[in-house]
């Protein structure tokens, strides 16, 4: 069975009442059991951590070496920042693939740039907590070695 930590960055600790008219009303809770359950559909272990701290995400990263199969990133504003980050991703040997619940292209100019895209596997934005689950389906099918995945 794989296995796979859902890795969530600062502010999404408040994800169903921050900025509802952006991110939704669902809440990391339920986003985080939309991800187990799924997780179990399609043969994956999800595991679960959000921090609103650089270095905790990082030591996150450190620690997934060796014990998890993938990552599934959502950075939040650590995004558009974070070499540190970035170099994190580098440093593991771990597929990670980047999420975000709103399509950072159609938004400000800012957001547009990722450090966590150079050295993703891939990113899915702009299907709100569906992408979550794409993302699940898009590590566990690399995972597998399917064409194209
Ligand atoms: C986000 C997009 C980021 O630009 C923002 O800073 C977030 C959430 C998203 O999921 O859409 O915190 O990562």
């Amino acid at each position: 069975m794989h296995k796979a930590l859902i890795l969530n960055g600062p502010n999404l600790n408040l994800l169903g009442t921050r900025q509802p008219e952006v991110y939704g009303s669902t809440t990391l809770k339920m986003v985080e059991e939309l991800c187990f359950n799924h997780g179990k559909k399609i043969g994956i272990d999800v595991s679960t951590l959000q921090s609103n701290h650089e270095g905790e995400l990082i030591d996150a990263i450190h620690a997934a070496k060796g014990v998890q199969n993938g990552i599934i990133l959502n950075a939040g504003a650590y995004t558009h920042t974070s070499i540190a980050l970035m170099d994190a991703i580098s440093s593991v040997d771990l597929p990670v693939v980047e999420v975000h619940l709103s399509n950072i292209h159609a938004r400000e100019q800012f957001r547009h740039k990722s450090y966590i895209s150079k050295v993703a596997l891939g990113q899915i934005c702009g299907f709100g907590t569906r992408s979550y689950v794409l993302a699940l389906d898009a590590l566990v099918g690399y995972l597998d070695g399917e064409v194209g995945a």
